[in-house]
């Protein structure tokens, strides 16, 4: 049986900082409201870099981090919901400016914040199927560019950053399963205003916001992760206890806590990192998991639950022996 395996990691968040009290100027919000209410207390701004410009450094990291060659890589999967351009693809692009020139395949996957995952997911299948021998898998994402600014129930919320990870076939497992699922029925709960076959006047005039009805989405991601938890541990014969990290989409520290409290699980095998990142979409997920490989705390053979939650809705899960 093939499996797919996490060889590398890599990530790259832009160097400019932005606290929560620089916030305070900006629209009617506290330090103390944003710290309570989210956990969040920065988040890194990547000003004129593009999704492309964050993913590269982050896939250069985990490809070194592989030991790999950059034409070893004969697939890329790139979850991302603000890309460089409508086409080609930021995974095109990347192949690109990575001057991978074997034929490998290379699209993107929206599905919001759930894109890591799902990105994730159609690697892994490609690698299980044989489709594939060596995956570069990217969450890379420019969520400040979405913000409405006098919108204070989003604008504090988001970051920009970028994280990869490098799959390659094992006999070994790797990947044990991974699970996705979307619901598309939530729209109006979760949307960017504008896109290029709709409301395309107003991209082009104010701009395309992230509009987010806050506390419905909250009450629909706590109960359905809580669900997944259950469908990713059910579907490995699996109890909570074999279950060393939790590494979460990091949107919000109370959905993060709800989680963890489902699996029973202490703060400490919880990895975050949304105070000092706030919500990066796509990229939340392997960032936090290259902090916590690169840091020591994630150590191989170590059982790793990945979970998100995003637009659409779009929500999935990976467990994985690392
Ligand atoms: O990653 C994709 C999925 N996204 C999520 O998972 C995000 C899910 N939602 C959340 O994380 C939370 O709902 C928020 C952090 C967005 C909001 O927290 P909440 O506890 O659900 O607050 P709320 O929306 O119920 O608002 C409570 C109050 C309101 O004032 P009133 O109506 O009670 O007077 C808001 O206007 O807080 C107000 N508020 C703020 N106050 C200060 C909203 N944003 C702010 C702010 N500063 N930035």
């Amino acid at each position: 049986m093939t499996y797919s395996r996490i060889i590398g990691t890599g990530s790259y968040l832009p160097p400019h900082i932005v606290t929560n009290k620089e916030l305070e100027s900006r629209v009617d919000t506290t330090d103390e409201w944003i710290v309570e209410r989210t956990g969040i207390r920065q988040r890194h701004m990547a000003d004129d870099a593009t999704a492309l410009d964050l993913a590269e450094f982050a896939a250069l990291r985990a490809i070194e981090a592989a030991g790999k060659n950059r034409e070893d890589i004969d697939l890329i999967v790139m979850g991302t919901s603000t890309p460089d351009l409508v086409f080609p693809s930021t995974a095109c692009l990347l192949q690109g400016r990575l001057g991978i020139r074997n034929g490998g395949a290379a699209f993107d996957v929206n599905a919001a914040c759930s894109g890591f995952v799902y990105a994730l997911s159609v690697a892994d299948n490609f690698i299980r199927s044989g489709a594939s021998k060596c995956a570069l898998v990217v969450g890379s994402e420019v969520m400040t560019r979405l913000m409405d600014w006098n919108d204070r129930g989003t604008c504090v919320l988001f970051g920009d950053g970028a994280g990869a990870l490098v799959l390659e076939a094992s006999e070994q497992a790797g990947i044990l399963s991974t699970h996705i699922h979307s619901d598309g029925q939530y729209e109006s709960l979760l949307n960017v205003s504008a896109g290029i076959s709709r409301h395309y006047e107003l991209l082009r005039s104010e701009g395309a916001f992230l509009r987010m009805r806050g506390n419905e989405v909250f009450k629909v991601a706590v109960n359905t992760l809580g669900r997944i938890v259950d469908e990713t541990l059910a579907k490995n014969n699996m109890s909570k206890t074999d279950v060393d990290w939790l590494v979460p989409h990091q949107a919000n520290i109370r959905i993060i806590q709800a989680t963890a409290k489902k699996l029973d699980m202490p703060m400490e095998r919880v990895v975050l990192t949304v105070a000092e990142h706030g919500n990066t979409s796509s990229a939340s997920i392997p960032l936090a998991l290259d902090t916590a490989i690169r840091d020591g705390r994630i150590q191989r053979g170590d059982v790793l639950l990945l979970e998100a939650f995003g637009g659409g809705f779009t929500w999935g899960s990976a467990l994985i022996r690392y």
